[in-house]
């Protein structure tokens, strides 16, 4: 009997990669100016950094894919490094819609290096799914819809700093959903929504890729 070692080496070669990254000056995404260091997904390859790819939906709707998520970019301040986003799956005029995009105050080099903005009145909270409701002031309904008594899945915002109280009650953390709040403490889920439309800051940092242009 023959025991085979399959090695297989992994280069982090999106890391490692260096790439000559030209800025191609701007275009434009609906009246969204798109300058490098960000590129569009269709721009020739050596335009912009890869990882700071955003894309052009529908023509006029600039989209950034994260780990935790999509985003859609309201505006990027080139003069301070940051760029204001709505999570792309919340719809204001869809009671259904749940924000389900998570972001993170840290990232990894090799990943995007585009991170949330920290100031004084952000908040975490997470989009909790639950099979039973659950009565607590801690908990704020994410729906919006009328609930039905059948339902089978009950959402809600929790705090991530409020540890989970009700452990009997099975339910799985479904995004860590970021909140320009100081504390939803007391909130109504409608002010929770009205507040998400408003977006947050997502903060870039340029040393990143500075380093890359050679
Ligand atoms: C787009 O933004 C870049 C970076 O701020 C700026 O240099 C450029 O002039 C702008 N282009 C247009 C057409 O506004
Ligand atoms: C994008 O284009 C659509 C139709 O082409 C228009 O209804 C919408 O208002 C535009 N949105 C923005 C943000 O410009
Ligand atoms: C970045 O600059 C813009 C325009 O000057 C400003 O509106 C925005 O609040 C700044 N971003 C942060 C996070 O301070
Ligand atoms: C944070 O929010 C509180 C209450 O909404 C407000 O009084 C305070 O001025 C805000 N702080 C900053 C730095 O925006
Ligand atoms: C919520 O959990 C149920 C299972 O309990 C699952 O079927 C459903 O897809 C989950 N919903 C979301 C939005 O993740
Ligand atoms: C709840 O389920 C029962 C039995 O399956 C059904 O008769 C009833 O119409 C359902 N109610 C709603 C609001 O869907
Ligand atoms: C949020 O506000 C509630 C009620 O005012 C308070 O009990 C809780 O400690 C606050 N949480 C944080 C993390 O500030």
């Amino acid at each position: 009997m023959a025991a085979f070692a399959l090695v297989v080496f992994v280069f982090p070669g999106a890391c490692l990669a260096r790439h000559v990254n030209q800025d191609c000056g701007s275009v434009f995404c609906g009246s969204l100016n798109i300058s490098s260091p960000f590129r569009l997904k269709n721009q020739p390859p050596h335009c912009g950094h890869r990882r700071y790819e955003v894309e052009c939906d529908k023509n006029n709707r600039t989209t950034l894919v994260l780990r935790g998520g999509k985003f859609l970019v309201e505006e990027i301040f080139y003069e301070n490094y940051t760029m204001l986003v709505v999570d792309a799956g919340l719809d204001m005029d869809d009671c259904n819609s749940l924000p389900l995009s998570s972001a993170y105050y840290y990232y990894s080099y090799c990943e995007k290096p585009i991170q949330l903005y920290p100031y004084d009145n952000l908040s975490l909270m997470y989009v909790v799914n639950c099979t039973k409701p659950i009565e607590s002031a801690l908990y704020i309904s994410a729906s919006r819809c009328r609930v039905n008594s059948n339902a089978s899945s009950y959402f809600y915002f929790l705090d991530i700093r409020t540890p989970p109280s009700d452990l009997s009650q099975s339910f799985t953390l479904e995004a860590e959903v970021p909140i320009r709040v100081h504390n939803i403490s007391g909130m109504s889920t409608l002010a929770i929504y009205n507040k998400l439309s408003q977006g947050v800051f997502l903060e870039w940092r340029p040393e990143y890729y500075l380093k890359e242009i050679r």
